[in-house]
């Protein structure tokens, strides 16, 4: 964290390429399935190609949290402790969080502290919601739980926390691990303190995996801009051409999975991990997860990890929820 004066921003430090090339190395290492974290899609490129995905009529997920917010902020705002500051996990460029502020405004000055791992993602922020009146704002380039604590070390004594965690983005957790994180999540903040985690709801199978694995190939495009990042960041050799994307949906696990195949046996060699990994025609990275909730299993989830339910809200046209949970 530092330097510009409204946003928080850290340059990419050696120990942050570091982890990534660790991070790389080990997901490719699994002996049965080859994996890297879905965090590190979101460099410059892949921030701004999601934006556009948020733009696809097939990926409804992102229309219907708009569409939610736009409906229900007065709502929301009605239930929330006063005063209150926020901050955003993951928050992207902040535009349905624009809907929530423009209400919350106009109860109170809002502090709204986005964090983010990706700095396009939080530049995009600070020009949505940098010029709203009432409304400061203050980035923190960083992993979810790290910028939490700094924003719950700045709350004032009667301030509560509103914490925002839009988009599904809950989904990119295996079950145990988004059980484990929210308990995180509780572990920081107070009693009293307020949790909006929007949740994208099970649906027919054909729509879920138009949503993940559009026509025009925009989702291929973020898929495979995570191997260019590894070239341009890690001196990598992957030829993207010769991967292609896949989405598939998993009904145990109720979670649709981006692969990418490889379509030929290669070898790629990674420099700044002095590594080499081979891939047989077919073989697939995981990437990303996103998994699908039943509205009770929210509510469930919330209660195992110390919050109960005080309202969730649903979209009419895509099966998709709120959920407004306090701190118990
Ligand atoms: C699916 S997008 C959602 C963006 C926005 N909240 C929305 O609803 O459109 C996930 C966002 O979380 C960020 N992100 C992913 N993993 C992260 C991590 N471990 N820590 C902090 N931010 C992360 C990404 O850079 C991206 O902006």
């Amino acid at each position: 964290m530092a330097s510009a004066p409204r946003m928080a921003r850290a340059s990419v430090s050696p120990a942050v390429t570091a982890e990534f090339s660790s991070d790389v190395v080990v997901g490719l290492s699994h002996a049965g399935q080859k994996e890297l974290p879905s965090k590190y899609l979101y460099d410059e490129v892949g921030s701004a190609l999601f934006d556009v995905i948020c733009l696809l009529p097939e990926y409804g997920l992102s229309r219907a949290g708009m569409r939610l917010l736009q409906r229900d902020s007065h709502e929301i705002v009605s239930l929330l402790p006063a005063p209150v500051l926020v901050a955003e996990l993951g928050s992207g460029s902040g535009q349905k969080t624009r809907l929530l502020l423009q209400a919350l405004s106009k109860r109170q000055r809002v502090n709204y502290y986005p964090i983010d791992i990706s700095g396009s993602a939080l530049s995009r922020c600070q020009q949505e919601i940098g010029q709203m009146d009432r409304v400061s704002i203050v980035g923190f380039e960083s992993a979810y739980l790290d910028g939490l604590q700094e924003v719950a070390a700045r709350r004032r004594d009667e301030e509560r926390i509103l914490v925002l965690f839009l988009g599904s983005t809950i989904g990119n957790f295996d079950r145990p691990a988004g059980d484990q994180f929210l308990r995180e999540v509780r572990r920081i903040l107070s009693e009293g303190d307020a949790l909006l985690l929007a949740t994208d709801l099970e649906k027919p199978i054909e729509q879920l995996l138009l949503a993940y694995d559009d026509p025009a190939g925009v989702t291929a495009a973020f898929n495979l801009n995570l191997l260019a990042r590894i070239n341009r960041e890690l001196g990598a050799d992957f030829d993207l051409r010769q991967f292609e994307h896949t989405a598939r949906y998993d009904e145990c696990e109720r979670r649709v999975e981006m692969h990418l195949r490889s379509k030929v046996w290669q070898r790629v060699t990674i420099q700044a991990a002095a590594q080499r990994f081979y891939l047989r025609e077919g073989e697939t990275i995981w990437t990303e997860s996103s998994h699908k909730y039943s509205p009770p299993a929210v509510v469930e989830m919330g209660e195992r990890t110390g919050f109960r339910c005080a309202q969730q809200w649903f979209d009419a046209e895509w099966p998709f929820a709120q959920n407004l949970f306090f701190v118990v």
